[in-house]
């Protein structure tokens, strides 16, 4: 049903782009633009052309030529994502927006900035430090994601709990809609409730409602103090009961409370050649404080340190300088690396319950892991419920009863998710990878309104097809 990208088509699109920003006929470079971080290479599919637009006009005239010439259009940020959101399904037209990199706007007496969508995201947090302020947004791949990706798929990370997700600073859209209409939803206006909420609609929605060609984001002032602490636990109960005790008790929200089973934590030091501190650990979590006052955060610490001990912790590490920071992330920052050297052969997940929950989450994953054959690590933001539970292919199985095995240990681990009263997905995205599930979670009426909502916007349905559900 979709036009094939012809020689034609080819040369209409280096009129609007120019030559050097078109990709065609070469299957190398091509091949880098098939693919994001997910592991599995069932989910990569090649583009026919890849077309790097430097202007709204520019995205606006491709997107017209496509949808009069009936060819799917997948946008793309840096390839970052972990559910194939920017891989072109059906072929067509990647349009990759890394050419469109300027921070337009600091606007310090409104506390925004206004930002192209191929910004890299930590980028726009180096040029505000000058001026004490900061963008809250914290995906763990800040160092190389784009913005636009991360309002796309409404990016979470690691310090939800305080500072909330990407939408939560995402005021102003400027959006290219699969007719090529360029429209300006929100602004600079902290308040706006006239009419539906367009902005909060766009974030999110994948790259399957518009392309974002400007970011107006909200800024903070920037926290100048920090203290991480690493706590080690006999067992996930007794670190899970500790999380709402912090806020409650301990009556302070922490950056960031990372979680690590005993699998993470052994197979990464393993991996990184060291030995584990107090071998009886089972769980781990890293609590992230910041503020803008040393001794504040020091207070904070020691508070937090109290309550820890006082509820069955191992061992307390604090860590006030990079360099000691650095070091206690480390384990966390090298799971994903741990468990690719074990196998490439793997699905990672990214499950959220409410989390109250998470103490009766842990024990199931340890029965599918030995009723499946599989090993399931499981790591992530626990302050937010939301846990990389990584299903990985032991290394003497075969790839045949990997292949039968995967969907019955996801659709297990679905329903049971969705009876703790969580979802399949807190900060990736459905993508095309886990768009068979979404039935698992959600009613038929739900479902419904989302097609018509896609609809309303992409009637042709050329905008990144094939994505969160079926249209047919
Ligand atoms: C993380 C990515 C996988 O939390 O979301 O490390
Ligand atoms: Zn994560």
């Amino acid at each position: 049903m979709y036009q094939k990208v012809t020689l034609e088509i080819v040369s209409r699109l280096q009129e609007v782009v120019g030559d050097k920003n078109v990709i065609f006929d070469d299957p190398e470079k091509l091949e880098n633009y098939s693919h994001d971080e997910v592991a599995e290479k069932e989910y990569a599919h090649m583009p026919e052309v890849v077309v790097k637009p430097n202007t709204t006009a520019e995205v606006a005239a491709v997107m017209k030529l496509a949808y009069y010439s009936n060819i799917p259009v997948t946008p793309r940020g840096a390839g970052t994502g972990l559910s194939g959101g920017g891989v072109p399904v059906h072929g067509g037209i990647l349009m990759s927006v890394e050419n469109m990199n300027r921070i337009l706007e600091v606007d310090l007496d409104n506390l925004m900035v206004v930002v192209e969508p191929g910004v890299v995201t930590n980028d726009i947090n180096e040029d505000l430090k000058k001026h004490g302020l900061f963008f809250a947004g914290y995906p763990m791949s800040l160092q190389s994601c784009f913005v636009g990706g991360n309002v796309a798929e409404n990016a979470g990370g690691g310090r939800a709990i305080k500072y909330g997700v990407t939408g939560r600073y995402i005021m102003g859209l400027e959006v290219v809609l699969p007719d090529g209409e360029v429209v300006q939803f929100g602004g600079k206006r902290v308040k706006d409730v006239t009419g539906y909420n367009m902005v909060q609609l766009m974030v999110g929605s994948e790259g399957t409602l518009g392309i974002f060609t400007k970011i107006i984001i909200k800024l903070l002032p920037l926290p100048t103090a920090k203290i991480d602490l690493l706590a080690l636990f006999p067992d996930v109960e007794t670190a899970m009961n500790v999380v709402p005790l912090i806020m409650t008790k301990g009556g302070l929200i922490p950056t960031g409370i990372e979680f690590m089973d005993r699998l993470s934590i052994s197979t990464t030091h393993d991996y990184l050649g060291e030995k584990m501190p107090y071998p009886e650990t089972n769980a781990a979590l890293l609590i992230e404080l910041d503020g803008t006052s040393q001794d504040q955060i020091r207070d904070d610490a020691m508070s937090v340190t109290e309550l820890l001990m006082e509820n069955g912790v191992i061992e307390v590490y604090a860590a006030e300088t990079p360099d000691t920071q650095e070091k206690i992330w480390k384990v966390r920052r090298n799971i994903a690396e741990a468990f690719k050297a074990i196998s490439p052969v793997q699905s990672l997940e990214d499950i959220v319950v409410p989390i109250a929950e998470i103490p009766k989450l842990i024990p199931f994953l340890a029965q599918l892991s030995a009723k499946y054959d599989v090993l399931i690590p499981c790591y992530g933001h626990a302050g937010d419920g939301n846990l990389h539970a990584t299903v990985v292919k032991k290394s003497d199985d075969s790839l045949e009863r990997w292949k039968e095995t995967l969907p019955q240990v996801l659709s297990d681990l679905y329903q049971k998710v969705f009876v703790l009263g969580g979802t399949i997905s807190g900060e990736h995205g459905i993508g095309h990878k886990r768009k068979k599930y979404m039935h698992l979670v959600m009613g038929q009426v739900e479902l419904e309104l989302m097609k018509r909502i896609k609809l309303a916007f992409d009637p042709k349905n050329i905008l990144n097809p094939g994505k969160i559900v079926d249209l047919n």
